[in-house]
């Protein structure tokens, strides 16, 4: 069994996009908008935010209060789409129960949409021509193509449809390249028997968000596990952990690679956004 080390993958992966950035005459600006304070998501955006200044990408969070209206957010989306000094704009997501999020991501200038997940961009992917593509999913590709796994004609089930990792993720994983030409399965919350899906895979990719789902009677023997899942548990009184989807002690001997949680796929999306915010910076200049 090999450990996928997503934050080791993630630092050699941003040495070459640091250089681009501090090659710059003017550093490219990444806003990061957060409504509310969602602990995960202070979390993440925290960690977004001080990635970005290590590699000399300036970044600016703005936090609203959850009474702003999605009318007032979505103003400050189109200001930021005309400000010619924002090159990357994220809304960082769960967003306010009832507000549309497709209407807030289809707001965000599709060459400042460095989450990838405007209708133009996801239509650029499923034509086959990928712009700026989703963090999670374009993370995920160089962690297996770092780890020189193979995916050409490989059985990849993906659990999770969502527009953040599971759908975007088929479309670059079928696609007709190096760390694509997998043959795809995806099941989802409606999916009967799942296991008898994911006992099939060569290569299993969870986002669903339940910890510790997956444990040794789901898997095959040699599978690459690619674990999404960030799930907060509480160990005992006042003690808590992060685990994935996936029960890691159970599977990870039977496994011919997997990702820890902490330290697998997160690191690789942050690292990810970095990338997209320079392609962005240079897709406006
Ligand atoms: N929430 C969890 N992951 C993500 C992500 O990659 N982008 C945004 N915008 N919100 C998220």
């Amino acid at each position: 069994m090999a450990i996928i080390d997503g934050s080791a993958i993630a630092r050699a992966f941003l040495l070459p996009v640091e250089e681009k950035v501090r090659a710059l005459k003017k550093p490219p600006r990444l806003v990061v908008l957060r409504v509310g304070e969602d602990p995960a998501s202070v979390a993440y955006v925290n960690k977004k935010k001080t990635t970005a200044q290590a590699l000399g990408i300036e970044s600016v969070v703005e936090v609203f209060d959850v009474s702003i209206s999605q009318k007032a957010f979505l103003q400050r989306i189109k200001a930021l789409n005309a400000d010619a000094n924002v090159h990357g704009i994220l809304v960082q997501t769960p967003l306010p129960l009832g507000w549309d999020a497709y209407a807030l991501f289809n707001a965000v200038h599709p060459l400042k949409d460095v989450d990838g997940f405007h209708a133009e961009n996801i239509g650029l992917l499923a034509q086959g021509r990928p712009r700026l593509v989703a963090c999670t999913p374009a993370g995920i590709l160089e962690l297996l193509c770092h780890s020189n796994i193979q995916t050409h004609g490989k059985h990849v089930v993906i659990v999770g449809r969502s527009v953040i990792v599971g759908r975007p993720l088929a479309l670059l994983l079928a696609a007709d390249h190096r760390q694509g030409n997998a043959t795809l399965t995806i099941c989802h919350s409606q999916t009967q028997n799942l296991f008898d899906f994911t006992r099939q895979a060569d290569i299993l990719i969870s986002a669903i968000g339940k910890p510790r789902f997956f444990g040794a009677e789901a898997v095959k023997p040699g599978v690459v596990v690619i674990d999404v899942g960030i799930n907060r548990i509480q160990v005992e009184p006042g003690r808590t952990r992060l685990v994935g989807d996936v029960d890691y002690d159970a599977v990870a001997p039977l496994a011919a690679y997997i990702t820890p949680v902490p330290g697998g796929v997160g690191p690789m999306t942050v690292a990810q956004l970095m990338a997209n915010t320079l392609l962005a910076y240079r897709l406006q200049i």
